[in-house]
């Protein structure tokens, strides 16, 4: 979901479309995060014009062509990812209230609405829609009219406080009102919010990419902190009213780097940027003698000397490079490590204390799970690392040191080329621990540190196996369910494997311990039934390979068709499975930053055998703002 706002000034010269360029505009850039309804109000001379529609941006686009909105220099616009009410046009936002002369959007989850709403039906009010979002549009509209009107040009901003103290929840929100042409009121808790500054206009998104073709200076909106914005003043107060000083900053990526740079969607093209972004995350982290440094993360050597526990938080595909970071930290550096689901540690009283590292590992840094794990871990006193991809981010910024991943932005909601730079990270992480507290593996962390470096270039050589898949991907297409199975780290990649394949293709997959087949999954298999199995190297792991086997033994006696992801010249895989990827050999640790690689191509040819769109699959968001 996304939130653009804009306010230029009403006799601006570059014609009279600005509002609904601007706002469309930032709308088409953070269509990345998902949504599945779209909608835009004007605010000009004559009032407020709504326009929404559900779908994509293109059936608002349409609606806007055939119904065009009246020329206006105020606007604000959003993207809905279904929350309390179906993606309809009427659930769309924005929400009007006092008789059409407020319109409010608001992304988060306001959860005390049903109450507010009770008490709001109560005393007169008839609402149009099943949102939590017009539920406060009403309670704004109820502030505002008692508020003097006296204080007309703050009496937005203070309804908006008044407003926001009764909210419980998550939220962003923006208001436009008629009486107060030339204005927008925003505020934020926990949902993220960025002010643009221009020159004679100003500007507001979820993101800084809603509007950084149009301006490079931003200014952060804090936690519980409303503005006030008109074209030439922004002014920033927190729900008390005090007045607060912004942090500014600088938008320093180029957002025509976010193009399709002519590949035919942005995961085709992030899928092959694998090899860089790998390659620009092990940028300065290793010197010429080959050591480990993380002299740009601000994380003390003296904490990590004596750490007696890691716990990695996380949600989604971030989550599986933390399941990676367990079986690399235990083995080379020897601290225990638990890996969570952001959602789940919270409420499962985790023992957590001043000699435990927490691990938060987010792409988009926004993950409102991760972020609120994020904040327990640091009132229980443990100490927060972020591995995250976006600079700036509400999770490194709530962080206590922040190791960012070089992926560059990330624009297919399913993520892959932020997935191997996390792996990336957890790695270098746990080789540094590892030197830092000398326990014993020296030699193995230098080949480790050593493979690492070479990397990049055998992920390239794993990226030419692409035609081979797509064959193999156009006869799975019809295949009703997919299974992936590994052992070890390759356990992950399973479950990443098979996470892709339900993302892009809504193909049925599920990931398991090779291990744990035998122990229920097996009743699945039958004649037809596809498994893709991640076989350890032979000679890297040996007994982890001869287990592989025997798996692929039970399977092949069930009559299922068996796929293996295998090191070259595997000879015992070649002669049991019905096709085999072959990839170059690599240390075992290191191995799902190849294995991996084919994985993402059979979800994303899987998906386009079956006609869906990879970039922007139904249902998810990019980055998941509400809990
Ligand atoms: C969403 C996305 C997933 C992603 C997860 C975690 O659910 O659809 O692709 O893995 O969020 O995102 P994060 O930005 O925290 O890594």
């Amino acid at each position: 979901c996304g939130i653009v706002g804009y306010v230029g000034k009403e006799d601006l010269a570059w014609g009279e479309h600005r509002a609904v360029g601007v706002v469309m505009g930032g709308l088409r850039r953070l269509e990345y995060r998902g949504y599945d309804s779209a909608g835009i109000a004007l605010l000009g001379r004559e009032g407020i014009n709504v326009r929404k529609k559900a779908g994509k941006l293109g059936n608002l686009e349409d609606a806007l062509t055939s119904n065009p909105l009246p020329s206006a220099h105020v606007g604000i616009g959003h993207t809905r990812w279904a929350t309390h009410g179906a993606p309809t046009d009427g659930n769309a936002h924005p929400h009007l209230a006092d008789h059409g002369r407020l319109a409010v959007v608001h992304n988060g989850i306001i959860e005390n609405s049903a109450l507010l709403k009770r008490q709001l039906e109560a005393a007169g009010h008839a609402f149009s829609s099943d949102t939590d979002t017009e539920v406060a549009a009403a309670l704004l509209a109820d502030a505002y009219r008692t508020l003097d009107p006296e204080v007309a040009d703050d009496r937005l901003a203070e309804a908006m406080r008044v407003a926001c103290a009764k909210l419980e929840g998550s939220f962003t929100l923006l208001a436009v009102h008629r009486d107060h042409p030339g204005l927008i009121v925003a505020a934020r808790r926990n949902s993220p919010l960025v002010i643009g500054r221009g020159e004679g206009e100003n500007f507001l998104g979820s993101d800084v990419a809603a509007f950084a073709d149009f301006t490079r200076y931003a200014i952060e909106l804090g936690q519980d902190q409303v503005v006030s914005l008109t074209s030439d003043k922004v002014t920033i107060t927190d729900f008390s009213g005090a007045e607060i000083q912004g942090q500014e900053f600088h938008v320093d990526w180029d957002p025509s780097a976010v193009t399709k740079d002519g590949y035919p969607s942005f995961m085709a093209k992030e899928i092959q940027e694998q090899p860089d972004a790998v390659r620009r995350t092990l940028q300065g982290k290793v010197d010429a003698q080959g050591r480990i440094t993380l002299a740009d993360t601000d994380i003390e050597a003296d904490f990590l000397m004596g750490l007696k526990k890691v716990i990695v938080i996380a949600c989604g595909t971030a989550s599986y490079s933390g399941q990676i970071a367990k079986y690399a930290i235990e083995r080379w550096a020897r601290v225990p490590v638990e890996v969570d689901l952001a959602h789940e540690f919270r409420y499962r009283s985790p023992m957590l204390d001043q000699h435990t590292l927490v691990l938060a590992i987010s792409q988009s840094g926004e993950t409102m799970d991760t972020l609120m794990a994020v904040r327990y871990a640091r009132e229980q006193g443990a100490r927060v690392l972020a591995v995250c991809n976006t600079p700036g981010a509400t999770i490194p910024r709530e962080s206590d040191a922040v190791f960012y991943t070089q992926a560059g932005p990330e624009v297919a909601v399913a993520s892959t080329k932020a997935f191997l730079t996390q792996v990336t990270a957890v790695l270098i992480l746990a080789l540094y621990l590892a030197q830092l507290r000398d326990v014993g593996v020296g030699a193995e962390i230098g080949d480790a540190v050593e493979e690492l470096r070479g990397i990049p270039e055998k992920v390239k050589q794993v990226l030419a196996s692409e035609r081979q898949i797509k064959d193999l991907a156009g006869a799975l297409a019809g295949a009703p369910a997919v299974l992936f199975i590994g052992r070890h780290v390759g356990y992950p990649v399973a479950l990443e494997g098979a996470l892709k394949l339900k993302e892009l293709a809504y193909t049925h997959a599920e990931g398991f311990a090779a291990g744990e087949l035998k122990h229920g999954p097996i009743a699945l298999l039958e004649p037809g039934q596809v498994v893709v199995v991640i076989v350890p190297s032979p000679i890297g792991s040996p007994i982890l390979h001869a287990k592989t086997m025997s798996t692929i033994q039970e399977i092949k006696a069930r009559g299922a068709t068996i796929i293996g992801i295998a090191e070259e010249g595997d000879s015992v895989v070649n002669t049991w499975a019905d096709e085999v990827v072959a990839l170059p050999p690599t240390h075992p640790l290191l191995a799902p930053l190849l294995t991996t690689v084919p994985l993402q191509l059979l979800a994303a040819h899987i998906a386009l055998a079956r006609g869906m769109d990879v970039d922007q699959p139904r249902n998810l968001a990019k980055s998941v703002t509400v809990e």
